[in-house]
């Protein structure tokens, strides 16, 4: 089951037969195989290379398979070294002599590699619809949720803000990263077919003319970069790290949220799963596979740099090695955006815990220091005076609410009726540049 053979007097070992075979991974890549290798004899025909009979004849074959294999009549096994092996050998099973004309002016180093620019195309708009859905996801509910929050830094409670701003950031997050895909996605979009094993080749072949059909931009500029060019797979798997990063942030978020020490958010059921021993638990399990997963996709990049740095010019077999890691990372990053979707769409959002923390925190003493500016008290010193009305309310348990004018009086002389409206919560958020927080725009 092998596309060479002239030179050798032996076959290969059982063990590194399933060594060497990708077969059980790139298997994915039929649709994409058949595809180049029809534009290839379109191409060949256009050049004289092949009859028109010929052409037509491989065509049917080609699309035969392709028929086959997606009604689940061919299934895709076998002792066959890869896919492009596979269908190959079919074909020519299915049509006899002419299929053995198919990989004329070919080597399976541009095969693959215009296979595998195809199959990222395509996967790329996946991940880039993939993120947008998350987006209307994080949209949506910022819209119908936008209630009071604490804001945190160092974890510690610091400022009011709105969920819907607090969502509203992995909004923004997630729209670079789409962008970062739409690039990535720009730069891959050349041509590697007909760069041959790495040398071209000596018929007269037309790359532009399998370039339209493929619809590339270009054909790429240099041979030997076309067969071994892998750095389009990286910068995907970068941009999937970062997404995850993301999910991987908003994972713990989730996370802390739902716990008894925030109760912020609720998870619905359907996205949390029990305890076998303990009845009452509920825990945020697809946050916290999401979380854990966002170390298997950058294990996936840092494999496939690793396996890239050494390599001489042009292809090495350690090039096989490329789909594993891609696939595996790109199938985690489009599952992990789709359970976020869902966990987002269905989480419940607990208003009244959150308003109820802010009260907690002395999240108005940033602007208890602003009422003070407003007054005429230079900013470091207005912020020693709050200080130490902290240090006074945590003594008498209370919020700087809550103090009298006359007990506020004690710290600054400047200090009159108005600071309560001030320091409202409510109203800090119509103040100053903070409206921007109540807005929930996508
Ligand atoms: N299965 C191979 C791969 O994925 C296809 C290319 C084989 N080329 C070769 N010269 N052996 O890299």
């Amino acid at each position: 089951m092998k596309l060479w053979g002239g030179r050798f007097t032996s076959r290969a070992d059982q063990i590194m037969e399933q060594f060497n075979t990708s077969l059980p991974v790139d298997h994915r890549l039929f649709r994409e195989d058949i595809a180049g290798s029809l534009a290839h004899v379109t191409m060949l025909v256009h050049s004289d290379l092949l009859t028109p009979e010929e052409g037509d004849l491989l065509i049917q074959g080609l699309e035969s398979i392709l028929h086959d294999i997606e009604s689940g009549k061919l299934v895709i096994e076998g002792d066959y070294e890869d896919i492009h092996s596979f269908v190959e050998m079919h074909l020519t099973g299915r049509i006899g002599e002419t299929g053995k004309k198919l990989h004329t002016a070919r080597s399976r180093n541009d095969q693959v590699a215009v296979d595998m620019r195809l199959y990222a195309k395509n996967k790329a708009v996946e991940v880039m619809d993939g993120l947008q859905a998350l987006i209307d996801s994080l949209y949506a509910k910022a819209k119908a949720n936008n209630v009071i929050m604490p804001g945190y830094t160092h974890l510690q409670r610091a400022q009011v803000v709105t969920f819907g701003h607090h969502l509203g950031a992995y909004e923004q997050m997630f729209k670079r990263d789409k962008k970062r895909v739409g690039n990535a996605l720009e730069l891959l979009d050349e041509n590697p077919l007909g760069c041959g094993a790495l040398a071209g080749t000596t018929h007269a072949i037309d790359r532009e003319v399998t370039t339209a059909l493929l619809r590339f931009e270009k054909p790429v500029d240099n041979f030997l970069d076309g067969v071994s060019d892998r750095d389009y797979m990286l910068e995907l798997m970068s941009d999937f790290s970062i997404i995850m990063m993301h999910l991987s942030r908003l994972s713990e978020e989730l996370i802390l949220w739902s716990s008894q020490e925030f109760k912020f958010i609720t998870m619905a059921d359907a996205y949390s799963t029990g305890s076998s021993i303990m009845p009452q638990k509920k825990n945020p399990d697809a946050a916290e596979l999401i979380r854990g997963k966002t170390g298997r996709v950058y294990g996936s990049l840092f494999a496939l740099l690793t396996t890239l740095k050494g390599l001489p010019l042009t292809y090495n077999k350690d090039m096989q090695e490329d789909k594993e890691q891609f696939f595996d990372a790109l199938d985690t990053v489009l599952d992990c955006m789709e359970i976020m979707s869902k966990v987002i769409d269905t989480l419940q959002v607990n208003a009244e815990n959150m308003k109820a923390a802010i009260k907690a925190g002395f999240l108005n003493a940033t602007e208890v220091a602003d009422y003070l500016v407003s007054k005429g008290t230079p900013f470091r010193d207005a912020h020693e005076i709050v200080g130490k009305i902290i240090i006074y309310c945590e003594a008498e348990k209370k919020a700087i609410e809550d103090l009298t004018v006359q007990e506020l009086l004690i710290f600054s002389e400047k200090i009159d009726n108005d600071i309560y409206d001030y320091i409202d919560y409510e109203n800090i958020l119509t103040k100053g540049n903070k409206g921007l927080m109540k807005e929930v725009g996508s």
